[in-house]
Parts: C-alpha cells; structure tokens; sequence
C-alpha cells in the first residue's frame, strides 16, 4: 500500500529547483497503487497534483494539497504488429523518463524519436504539451496512451484522435485538465530509417560532424543532442523549466506589418498565419542574460536562449513570476504581441 508522506520538500521534483513543499506526498508504481491512493479520504478531500519530471512547473508557493509522483516504469515492444515489417509498437509506464524511452528506441534500432533527445521529464507528461522539438512532435509517433480516470479510477485508452493534440497542445491541459493520470504510452516507431533534418541547425551540425550523405538515427540524435547542450541549461546545473513561453502566432497582416518596422523578425508560417519565436521577440527587447537579485544575481534570463527563465540558486517562483510578467508586458509594449507562458505556474 502506498504511503502517505506530510509536509514534504519539492525541490528534487521540480526541475527549476524551487524549494516549495507539498502538504501530502504519495509515490505510484503501478496504476493499481494509483488507484489506491485515489480510494484514500485525504486524497479525495484535497487537490491533486499529479507529478512526472517536474521539468514544465514553475511553483510560486507551498502546494496545499497532495502531490502524487508517477513511478510506473516499463520499456517494451508489443507483440500485436509483430508481423508488420515496417513499424513497431512501443509501450512505455508514464513514469520512464523520456530520454530514457528514446535511448531504449535507439538502441532498438527504432527511428522516430531521435529529433527529441534529451528532452527532460517523463514519458507519462509527454502527451499532455504534446512535446515538439527539432522538427518533430510527440504526435508524429504517437499510437495510444492508458489512462486512470481521478473520479472513478477506470482505466480507459485514448487513441491520437482523441488527444486533440496542437502546438504544446492537447485535451489533457484543456477540457480534460486533471480528469485522467496517464499511466502508459504506446507509440508506433519505424524499423527503416526515415531521417528528419528539416531543422536547419541538424543539417549544419551534422556537416560540421563530417558526416556525409543520409545520418543513421545515431547521428541524428547525437547532433540534436549537442545542439541542446550548446543552447538550452542543464537543469542539473542551473534550474529552469526549458520554453517558458509559446512561441506566438499573429496574422500574416500583423506579420508584414511587423516586418515594415522590425525587417530581421524570423516568422515560420503555420496554418492561419505565421510563427514568430518568442526568444527573438524577448532578446530585442532587451532581456536576454538579465540577472536579477542579490550577489550575481539569483534568477534571470538564459544568456544563450532567451526564451528561457533560470533559476541560480535561490530564486522564489514569486520572482520568476513576476520576472515572465515583465516580459510579457514589454513584449507587448514593444511589439503588441501577447507571450503565454508554457508551463505550469503552480
Ligand atoms: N532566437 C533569438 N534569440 C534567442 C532565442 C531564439 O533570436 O535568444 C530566434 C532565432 O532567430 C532562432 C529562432 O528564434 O532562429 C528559433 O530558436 P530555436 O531554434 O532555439 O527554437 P525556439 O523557437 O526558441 C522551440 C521550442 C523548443 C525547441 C526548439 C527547437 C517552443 C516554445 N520552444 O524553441 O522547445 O527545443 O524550438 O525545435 O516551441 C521547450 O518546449 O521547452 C523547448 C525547449
């Protein structure tokens, strides 16, 4: 029977490190002791946070309820389309951590998951954003997920369809936010190689690799991997919770307009009007490497990626807080852009 643990501290659970604590504290490793913790009276009475890597949470104050951490493991391929020669069905417990499920993908000799190496957190919260990075999307793979209903602890399975995935998008953070607890992902991975280097920067790392004509799904992830290290913090290292904003769509109209007065602004066009990255709009007006508070400074701005907030040591989630609301105002100011942050704030 899981056990049910009071005032406990969150800073190993939560990748920006923010020393928060939690009321109650429960870890699962199956969803029958999910089930069991959803049947107790303390944790029906009281909100539930439901806790994979921790890596897309920003806490701006003690959590009053009970966090559940999800520690449902398992890496396997099903048997179900063993016949099929071309795609395989892999089934991951929601608490792996994902690189972990890219590795074992690797090493299967399974493509499809390389573009998204090394992205922190847990299989189980992939689906939720519908994590994208390099090219790439969860969804591109995705087959099916299991998950525990909160209210009756029914177990049900929810196909792509049914996710409603979109850009760092799905039902799970919309219509069906804290209904279910994921408790596996299936996904369908390709046994030939199919490499995607439509991101630039695969392309020139893979040149600057020497590596010529088509990269194995090795090399690919060895270069994605690089270009994150020389980009993105080390949560080890230094906290932070990757993105902290979305990257904002505007019309076409509003975009050429933009253009006139800003000609370097970077735009991608999507469905409906164009993408511009948010790191771009928060460097030119003036934040990237801010660092604020005491000493040199406890929190701030990445100075090599600009869409993301960092933590050096001591920072409360009040601070960055308050820190992502400067921005989004100047943003707007500057540009008449509106930035919505990307992670939780608790
Ligand atoms: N840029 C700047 N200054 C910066 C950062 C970015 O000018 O400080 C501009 C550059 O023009 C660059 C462009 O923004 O070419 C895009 O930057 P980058 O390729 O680093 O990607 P991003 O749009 O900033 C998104 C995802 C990342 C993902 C990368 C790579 C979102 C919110 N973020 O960032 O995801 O790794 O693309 O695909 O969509 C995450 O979600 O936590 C995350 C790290």
């Amino acid at each position: 029977m899981p056990h049910l643990e009071e005032n406990v501290s969150l800073r190993p659970y939560n990748t920006f490190g923010l020393a928060v604590r939690a009321r109650y504290f429960a870890r699962f490793g199956s969803a029958d002791e999910l089930r069991a913790l959803l049947a107790l009276p303390r944790v029906q009475a009281t909100e539930k946070l439901v806790l994979g890597g921790g890596s897309n949470l920003l806490f701006t104050q003690d959590f009053a309820g009970v966090v559940l951490k999800n520690e449902i493991r398992g890496l396997e391929i099903l048997s179900e389309n063993a016949d099929d020669a071309t795609t395989a069905l892999v089934r991951a417990g929601a608490g792996e951590s994902w690189h972990g499920l890219v590795e074992y993908a690797l090493d299967q000799q399974l493509g499809g998951l390389e573009n998204l190496s090394l992205i922190p957190g847990t299989v189980g919260a992939a689906p939720l954003q519908n994590i994208g990075a390099y090219g790439a999307e969860l969804r591109d793979t995705f087959e099916r997920l299991e998950a525990v209903e909160v209210a009756t602890g029914a177990l049900r399975t929810f196909g792509a369809a049914e996710c409603g995935f979109g850009y760092r998008e799905s039902v799970f953070k919309g219509p069906l936010k804290n209904q279910f607890v994921v408790t596996a992902v299936v996904l369908r991975l390709h046994r030939q190689a199919r490499p995607n280097v439509r991101y630039g920067a695969i392309q020139d790392t893979l040149a600057d690799f020497g590596i010529e004509g088509e990269p194995t799904m090795h090399d690919i992830s060895r270069a994605v991997v690089h270009i994150r290290r020389s980009k993105l913090p080390d949560p080890a290292e230094i906290g932070n919770a990757g993105s902290f904003f979305k990257n904002p769509e505007v019309s076409q109209r509003k975009f050429d307009e933009l253009k006139t007065q800003h000609p370097a602004i970077p735009g991608y066009p999507v469905p409906g009007g164009v993408k511009v990255p948010a790191g771009w709009l928060i460097e030119q007006a003036g934040w990237k490497g801010l660092r604020r508070g005491p000493g040199a400074g406890t929190h701030g701005v990445h100075d090599r990626q600009a869409l993301v907030l960092v933590n050096h040591g001591e920072a409360t989630g009040h601070e960055l807080r308050l820190l992502a609301e400067e921005i989004i105002q100047s943003v707007r100011a500057q540009f008449g852009i509106e930035l919505h942050p990307e992670v939780n704030i608790m």
